[in-house]
């Protein structure tokens, strides 16, 4: 069992679990991910280990309520335990010498950000965060990641924080400016705006690590639940990633499998308690 040590709701609908797992948290790298089961008759989730301290044995997670399962597991409150934590799952971040990089989060997809901007912060690198959401209250962690970037540019959609906009209008104004246009980009969130960010990148020959978020399962190769298409060939988002060359990915492909049970979903939503 798997204590959980604080579970705080830090934005609409997004918690922050922080778990007791020591073995985990002595071997995770930037960019992996834990699979998570609550208990016996819950669904497995995959989620990206935001951060870990070895003294204390802990894995922080971030869980957005958004599904049957993610509801349920948010719900659970301090002092209660998962029933299992899988993991460290996934390759590592890509951490290279890149000079100046541009991290971009879009809503929730800025808690797995957080871990890769840090370990590319640790590397030497100057790094610039650009973190979107719809309103102010959806902007997280743009604390947390001023500690350790050069900049952290946030974009809101109805302009209440930061730019009005979407973070790839923020990233097309560095890529415009010989000043800041960075050596790479590494972008995770919802699909469209990665799939936006690497459009942007494309012309310019900017090297653009994303994070793909696929159904998974096992998350160990097993059960094909997480296929995506890169480069033309078949990768499992489990194994082979979760980060790919943005260049290369078929996120049509991508939002098209996503899209695969939604309708289970909502009819399993409606079975929630209130
Ligand atoms: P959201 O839809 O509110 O978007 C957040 C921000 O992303 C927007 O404010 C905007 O700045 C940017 N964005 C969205 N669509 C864009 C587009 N077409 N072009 C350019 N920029 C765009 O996001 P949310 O509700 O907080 O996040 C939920 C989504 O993030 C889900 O789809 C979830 O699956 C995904 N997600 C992905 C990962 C991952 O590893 N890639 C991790 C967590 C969540
Ligand atoms: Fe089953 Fe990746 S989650 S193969």
């Amino acid at each position: 069992m798997f204590p959980i040590v604080s579970n705080d709701l830090i934005a609409p609908n997004l918690y922050r679990m922080v778990i007791r797992a020591p073995r985990i948290a002595r071997s995770r790298q930037p960019g992996q991910f834990v699979i998570v089961h609550a208990d016996q008759e819950a669904e497995r989730i995959p989620l990206t280990i935001a951060d870990a301290d070895i003294d204390r044995g802990t894995v922080t997670l971030f869980v957005q309520a958004v599904g049957y399962s993610t509801c349920r597991l948010t719900a659970l409150p301090a002092g209660t335990s998962l029933r299992d934590l899988a993991g460290p799952l996934g390759r590592p971040t890509e951490i290279k010498p890149w000079g100046r990089v541009a991290c971009i989060g879009g809503g929730v997809g800025t808690a797995v950000l957080y871990p890769l901007a840090k370990a590319l912060a640790e590397a030497g690198n100057q790094v610039i965060s650009v973190i979107g959401g719809r309103n102010a209250d959806l902007i997280i962690l743009a604390d947390e990641l001023a500690e350790f970037c050069v900049e952290v540019l946030v974009a809101t959609e109805d302009g209440s924080r930061g730019r009005q906009g979407f973070v790839t209008h923020v990233l097309q104004g560095l890529i415009a400016d010989p000043r800041s246009i960075p050596q790479a980009v590494y972008a995770v969130g919802p699909v469209p705006m990665m799939k936006a960010v690497t459009e942007m990148t494309r012309p310019h020959q900017i090297r653009t690590i994303v994070s793909l978020n696929p159904i998974m399962i096992d998350g160990t190769g097993m059960c094909g639940g997480c296929r995506v298409v890169v480069g033309g060939e078949l990768k499992f988002a489990c194994v082979d990633g979760p980060e790919f060359d943005g260049h290369l990915v078929d996120f049509d492909l991508l939002a098209d499998r996503l899209s695969t049970y939604r309708t289970e979903e909502c009819k399993m939503i409606r079975k929630l308690p209130e």
